[in-house]
């Protein structure tokens, strides 16, 4: 029987209990961590979401107390008073915050009893992921779990109180909204009220947070919940949360300066980690060109370096020819790792191959010089020059891929992340920042058959490059950038298009009619008309940066209810079936197909 807590007020938390109140009477509440029995005394780890606190209950102490403790089982809720006594001698626990002392109990009520739990509630335990995520309110008591969300709160509340500060307005936008094209696929609700019609659910907040700055708030932002129905990953959800904000009368330096400040800010304060300003900054073709990557991973100096000149009159004619044909032939100098096997470099070659690389050559930097099944397809002034500009020394392996620019550096800018790991070259507790900008504007779509924002369609052009917009669509650089925190995309953002024409052009470059455009985007371009100040700015995945922050391995463990890789949730089993009462009012009917898929 569950007792009630009248008359009981909890006095502080189990986590604070320390020596000063030694003496003192203190009442307690919690959860059962653990309880033992010693020599006629029993002991009970108090559990909340500070931290655990030893209560002792005595056979002696002329209560019922004792007698109820015997009966207590892990996880049951109890409420207690006592009163706090340091440990005896040699007891003390220094991994504890409460180690000096423990609670001599006096009352003791069972507040609620527990069943066994179907996992310790324990960090480092090895529980596969989908049992958590059925019992997420049990997995949420492991402290790495409360801490990990106790450090989110922390954050948010560091960013809404810097942004303040800075003259930022917190302003609401719609769930419920107008399904435009571009971007992931929407999710989509349908209207009762107008049968046949859909709201979709925000991809972000951009076009609402433009319009915002149409009205005049020249500083908003929002911690927004944003929705793509595209394939999940470690760090993507199909819904998730972004801090997003806009600015007017702005230029990307005043954004990456201010943003740069905030980061760094929140770091101070909640980690107590410094992180240095300004941030590296580097253009998408650097990116690419030397790292393999529009998000590289700074933590580690493994270039990719470009022996196209080098090799092109080689007899090695997958790298001759690659690199005639316009192609790119880059290698990737691993230093130290000649002592690779055969075994090793297969692995290697195998792992490239994902990324689409038809081979990996490789050669081991010797003190005779190179050595590989390839040299026989170099003269020894070749082999000298290859050495000398991956700057190999004995010991080293060097390794090439010749590609398409895309190929190679896909497959390398992998490698290098791949080798950083296997040599341990990345100090877990850095924290390595970028940005990078001069994004192209768009990209060319196989699928598709046409161009496609590499952002959105309302990213700005660079000014030098908008004569290229019909010409040479693909060489048009645009005025975005992301920050990029250990090899992952932080943010995202851009100084927007805030002419009509503009904006009708780029939508016209899309393969957008005129009527199709103002169709889609009418609002924005209607409000384009009435006198719409330059404006800019980004949006932070706020569950990545809690990721990084943390050291989780995915998103999934900053969220407090996730859903699985298959868009799925555990615990209430969303998504599900409705009732046909429901459809119907939606004038919905599910087709015999879906109903047949979901049957096998
Ligand atoms: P973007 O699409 O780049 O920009 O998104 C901004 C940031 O949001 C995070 N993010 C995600 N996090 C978890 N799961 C996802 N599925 C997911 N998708 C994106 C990333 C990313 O950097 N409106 C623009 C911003 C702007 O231009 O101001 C936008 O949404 O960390
Ligand atoms: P092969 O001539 O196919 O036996 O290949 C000789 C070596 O070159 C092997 O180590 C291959 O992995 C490598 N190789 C083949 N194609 C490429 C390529 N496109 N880029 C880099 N190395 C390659």
């Amino acid at each position: 029987m569950s007792e009630t807590l009248t008359g009981l007020h909890r006095t502080m938390m189990c986590g604070e209990v320390g020596s000063e109140y030694i003496g003192k009477e203190v009442t307690l509440m919690g959860w059962v961590q653990r309880r033992r029995d010693h020599g006629g005394l029993i002991f009970i780890d108090l559990r909340d979401r500070t931290g655990l606190v030893q209560v002792v209950f005595d056979p002696e102490s002329g209560t019922d107390a004792f007698a109820k403790a015997e009966r207590v089982r892990n996880e049951y809720v109890l409420a207690m008073v006592g009163t706090v006594r340091p440990r005896p001698e040699g007891q003390n626990n220094p991994n504890l915050a409460t180690g000096e002392i423990e609670v001599y109990i006096s009352e003791l009520r069972v507040l609620a009893t527990a069943k066994t739990p179907p996992f310790y509630i324990e960090d480092r335990v090895d529980v596969d992921e989908l049992l958590r995520l059925k019992h997420r309110y049990l997995d949420l008591r492991r402290p790495a779990m409360q801490a990990n969300l106790m450090l989110r709160h922390k954050v948010a509340f560091a960013m809404r109180d810097y942004l303040n500060r800075n003259g930022f307005l917190e302003i609401e936008t719609p769930i419920l909204g107008k399904s435009t094209p571009e971007g992931a696929r929407d999710y989509l609700v349908p209207s009762r009220v107008h049968p046949g019609e859909f709201y979709a659910l925000p991809q972000s907040p951009q076009l609402y947070k433009q319009l915002l700055m149409v009205s005049g708030f020249d500083k908003y932002f929002q911690i927004a919940r944003c929705f793509r129905d595209e394939d999940l990953r470690a760090d993507r959800q199909p819904e998730f949360t972004q801090l997003d904000l806009e600015m007017s009368f702005i230029d990307e330096e005043t954004i990456q300066t201010l943003m740069e400040g905030m980061v760094a800010e929140i770091f101070e304060k909640t980690l107590g980690v410094t992180i240095p300003t300004p941030f590296k900054r580097l253009t998408w073709h650097e990116a690419m060109e030397t790292y393999g990557s529009d998000k590289p991973d700074l933590r580690f100096d493994i270039p990719l370096v470009d022996v196209a000149d080098v090799v092109i009159d080689s007899n090695f004619k997958v790298f001759a020819d690659t690199a005639k044909k316009g192609g790119r032939v880059k290698g990737i100098n691993a230093k130290g790792c000649a002592r690779y096997s055969r075994r090793e470099i297969d692995a290697l070659t195998a792992y490239v191959a994902i990324y689409g690389a038809k081979g990996l050559a490789w050669a081991k930097v010797t003190e005779n010089g190179l050595e590989s099944s390839i040299t026989k397809f170099f003269t020894e002034e070749q082999l000298a020059a290859l050495c000398e500009r991956m700057q190999g020394e004995p010991g080293d392996l060097l390794m090439f891929v010749a590609d398409k620019p895309q190929v190679v550096a896909d497959a390398l800018g992998h490698l290098r992340c791949e080798i950083a790991k296997r040599e341990e070259l990345i100090d877990p507790a850095e924290f390595n920042f970028a940005w990078v900008t001069e994004f192209p504007l768009l990209e060319w779509s196989e699928e598709e058959n046409r161009y496609t924002a590499m952002h959105h369609p309302f990213t700005c052009p660079m000014l030098e490059d908008v004569q290229y917009l019909e010409s040479e669509p693909g060489r048009v650089r645009a005025r975005a950038y992301d920050m990029v925190l250990n090899g992952i995309e932080l943010g995202g953002g851009s100084i927007r298009i805030h002419s009509m024409e503009l904006q009708e052009q780029m939508l016209g470059c899309l393969g957008f009619t005129k009527e199709r455009a103002h169709e889609n985007f009418g609002f924005l371009l209607d409000a384009f008309e009435y006198g719409v100040p330059p404006h800019g700015g980004m949006a932070f995945g706020l569950d990545r940066m809690i990721m990084l922050m943390t050291g989780a391995e995915s998103i999934r463990d900053v969220i407090a209810f996730p859903k699985t890789q298959s868009a799925s949730c555990m615990l209430t089993q969303a998504p599900g079936e409705v009732a046909d009462k429901q459809l119907e009012e939606l004038s919905i009917r599910v087709s015999m197909q879906a109903k047949a898929g979901k049957q096998k």
